[in-house]
Formats: structure tokens, C-alpha cells, sequence
């Protein structure tokens, strides 16, 4: 299998190709790398290079020079699955490097086609890319670096280039969990122990360690990632261990009321319905609706004995199960005293608001769970009915989500909406898989 390999500064592989993995692959004529500049494929004293059209500085590689160059290569070499770098491109991946590598053995040659200056007349990539590939979202220099990243992402794939096959069978970002944490000699360093499970020699005790401490790793520091992957019910449930417990809290007080006025609002049985719903699907361990009014605490009370105690049992378990995680309760700080009397910390707060709220410094985004996580305490998401919880109850919690909204100019969810949407950006996962 042919890796040809078309750049400008063709010097940068050659350390690169002698060494390690990599030269042992071509040793073994596992696969033959292939580098030419694309210097000789033009007249000396020529250009490679031509400044782009239009406004704004910056040099091009010219079509021509690289069609030439793909030719030559093509006609040597056989068909090639034709790669570009750029930063505009696919991210370089576990999936895509799967792609590439199903496409080398398809082809059996593969052209990388790393850039230098502003990058390629976009006609070039338009009519020879089979793919373009980025490393990241930042800009470098050239792809060279890019293109060496791909070949060691691609040859460690290949039999025969790793030694052991099992050292790249159980990998970070080969399941939905990164790797496990590894210890070598000495046993104490820096004051620092291998954990004597690891030493233990009992190997299923080791494998239940590493992957908890693979699942608490990626679920700390990774949990966009994970999410994102399948996961079957076994690493659902191990992954759900280190997520700390979760409350929701529904303010009937504390809220803005006509003309943004802090005052009351009534309970709605449509909310207590479907934010129990919600509750019970993104695994909440309990729902409060803080109310300090004896009126609607009556209703409220009305409708949890149906579920939790009367006919509404056995006349429908399911909301029976969401509602039983219902606590009616008088005020936010009874909430935060009960969480902390069953859990023995207290909550951090994470408001919620519609509204463009003062910048208290506490935002955070729906991709921020690690920046709560870390603290290792319970979570206390806090729900706002008429215009929205107070400001001074928002300067009050820990943290402030973002807003959700869409591309509208409407901004009107209805707060169990708004709930359902919440739980999903902020503990929802991908398909399971069996
Ligand atoms: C200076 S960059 C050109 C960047 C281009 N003007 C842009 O903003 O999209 C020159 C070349 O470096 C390579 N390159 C730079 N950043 C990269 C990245 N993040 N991933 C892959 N290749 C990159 C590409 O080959 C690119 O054409």
C-alpha cells in the first residue's frame, strides 16, 4: 500500500518517516511512503505559488503545479483516495480516521496533499478532494504536521505496525470512555503511590477499577464527548456514578410578576405533570415546587395525594413514578436544607433565566457540566415561572445558564418546556445501544 505525499517542504518528513513505528511499517513493507515537493514538478526559477485574486494579502499554491503533481503520482502509483488539509475541514478523529483507513485498503493509495502559504485555489480541492481533514480549530503555518499526525493516527490501525494489537484495542475515544489511568516502577514517587489495586494481581478487581476510573475521568472532563458516542446500559450505569445527584426546584416565589415586579405566582398541574416527567427521565432525584402560599399548597397537595398515595397508583404507574419525586415545599432555603440533610453537602445553585440577565460573572454554558462537577456536590437547578426568577435570587445561586432560545425573535417557552430542553442540553445522552 502507497502513501505519496505531495508538500512544499518535503525535508520536514524525513526525520519523521526514519523514526520508530513509522519507519519500522515501511521496513516491513507493510506500506511504501512516497514525499515529493511540489518544486519539482515546475521549470526551475518558476513559482509554485500566485497571489490570490481580490483584496488581501496572501499566496496560493497554483492549480496547475498541483495537477501536474497528482498525475505524476496517480499514474505511478495507481488511484488514490486524495486528502487536503485545512482548517475548515473534517475533524481528524476516531470516525474519520476509520474512514481513511477503509479507504487506504479500498485504494491501496492514499495521497496527502498538506499545504503551505494561504492554502489551495479552493477549485483545486473542489475538483481532487475525496476528503479534507483539520486538525483542530486554530490555524497553523502548513499541513505538514497535520499530514504526520494522520499517518500515525492511520498506521497504528494496521496490522502489524503497533506490536501488541491489544494496546490499540482499548483506547481513549475507542468506546465512549477515555483510557484508564496506567502506573509503572517506581511504587512511590514524589510521595505519589500506585494504588495497591493495581498491583493486586487480581485482574477482574483491576479491570472494574480501571473502567471506573475510566467512566469518572470522561464524565468529568469529557462529557460532550461521551454523550455524543453510543453506550450500552452497563456503561450508562457506571458513567452515572460520578454524575453528583441532581435536584430540580420550581420558584413560585421569588419571581418577577406584571411589570417586573418580584411577588407570587400560581401552581399550573401542567407543570407539576411534565417537569416531574422530565425529572424522572434525566434521573433527578427530586422535583420541589416552592410555594409559600397555604392556597396553592392545597392544590398542590390535592394533586400529589392522587399519585403518590390514591387511585393514581395503579391508574397509571408511570406518572405515578415521575410524580412520586415531587416535594411540595414553602421556600428556596427549605430546599436547600433538605438536599443537604440527605446528601451532607450542600447544593450548588445553577439558576436558569429567558431573560438577558446582569453579568454576575457566575454564566456558564450548556457545555460547562465539569466546571459544577468538580466541586463534588449536589446540583440544585433552579426553575423560574412568570417573567423569570428575581436578580437578586440569580445573584443569590452559584451559577446562571445561558438562555435557550432558537433563530427567532420569540423568546416565550413555557417553563416545562423550557425544563424538558434544559435537562436534555445539560444530562442528556445519545442512543443506547443493547
Ligand atoms: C495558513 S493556513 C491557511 C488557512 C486559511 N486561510 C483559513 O483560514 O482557513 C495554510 C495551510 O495550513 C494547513 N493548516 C492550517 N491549519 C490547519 C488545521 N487546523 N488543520 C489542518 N490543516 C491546517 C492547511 O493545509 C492550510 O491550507
Amino acid at each position: 500500500m502507497n502513501i505519496s505525499i505531495l508538500t512544499v517542504f518535503e525535508q520536514l518528513y524525513q526525520p519523521f518517516l526514519q523514526t520508530s513505528l513509522v519507519q519500522r511499517a515501511q521496513k516491513k513493507a507493510i506500506v511504501q511512503i512516497d514525499v515529493q515537493s511540489f518544486f519539482s514538478f515546475i521549470a526551475p526559477k518558476k513559482r509554485i505559488d500566485a497571489p490570490t485574486f481580490g483584496p488581501g494579502a496572501g499566496m496560493l499554491i497554483r492549480p496547475t503545479v498541483v495537477q501536474k503533481a497528482v498525475e505524476k503520482k496517480e499514474a505511478k502509483f495507481g488511484k488514490a483516495f486524495k486528502i487536503f488539509f485545512s482548517p475548515q475541514g473534517e475533524k481528524l478523529n476516531k470516525r474519520s480516521i476509520e474512514t481513511i483507513v477503509q479507504k487506504f485498503r479500498e485504494y491501496g493509495h492514499l495521497m496527502l496533499l498538506p499545504a503551505r502559504y494561504e492554502g489551495m485555489d479552493v477549485r483545486v480541492e473542489d475538483e481532487y478532494s475525496d476528503m479534507v481533514v483539520s486538525i483542530g480549530d486554530f490555524v497553523l503555518m502548513g499541513g505538514d504536521i497535520p499530514a504526520m499526525m494522520l499517518i500515525e493516527g492511520l498506521l497504528r490501525l494496521i496490522p502489524g505496525v503497533v506490536g501488541k494489537e491489544e494496546s490499540v484495542r482499548y483506547e481513549s475515544f475507542t468506546g465512549p470512555f477515555v483510557d484508564y489511568p496506567s502506573y509503572t516502577e517506581p511504587v512511590e514517587w514524589k510521595g505519589r503511590k500506585v494504588p495497591d489495586i493495581v498491583r493486586s494481581g487480581n485482574h477482574a478487581a483491576i479491570d472494574r477499577w480501571r473502567s471506573a476510573q475510566a467512566a469518572k475521568k470522561t464524565v468529568l472532563e469529557h462529557f460532550s464527548w461521551m454523550r455524543s458516542q453510543p453506550i450500552s446500559e452497563e456503561q450508562k450505569d457506571l458513567a452515572k456514578q460520578f454524575i453528583p445527584p441532581h435536584y430540580v426546584a420550581l420558584m413560585h416565589t421569588d419571581v418577577l410578576v406584571a411589570k417586573n415586579q418580584p411577588g407570587v405566582t400560581s401552581v399550573t398541574s401542567l407543570d407539576l405533570h411534565d417537569i416531574a416527567r422530565s425529572s424522572r427521565t434525566y434521573g433527578i432525584k427530586n422535583f420541589f415546587v416552592v410555594t409559600p402560599l397555604i392556597d396553592q399548597q392545597k392544590i398542590v397537595r390535592r394533586l400529589l395525594d392522587f399519585w403518590q398515595t390514591g387511585i393514581g397508583i395503579e391508574y397509571n404507574r408511570n406518572r405515578y413514578e415521575a410524580v412520586k419525586l415531587v416535594r411540595l415545599i414553602s421556600s428556596l432555603d427549605e430546599v436547600i436544607r433538605t438536599i443537604e440533610k440527605k446528601e451532607n453537602k450542600k447544593p450548588l445553585l445553577v439558576a436558569t433565566s429567558a431573560r438577558p440577565t446582569e453579568e454576575h460573572g457566575k454564566h456558564i454554558t450548556f457545555y460547562d457540566q465539569s466546571q459544577v462537577w468538580v466541586h463534588d456536590r449536589p446540583v440544585l437547578v433552579v426553575l423560574g415561572t412568570g417573567k423569570g426568577l428575581t436578580e437578586s435570587l440569580i445573584k443569590y445561586c452559584d451559577y446562571l445558564l445561558g438562555s435557550v432560545h432558537g433563530f427567532s425573535d420569540f423568546n416565550h417557552l413555557s417553563v416545562r418546556s423550557a425544563a424538558a430542553i434544559i435537562l436534555d442540553r445539560w444530562l442528556g445522552i445519545n442512543e443506547k445501544i443493547v
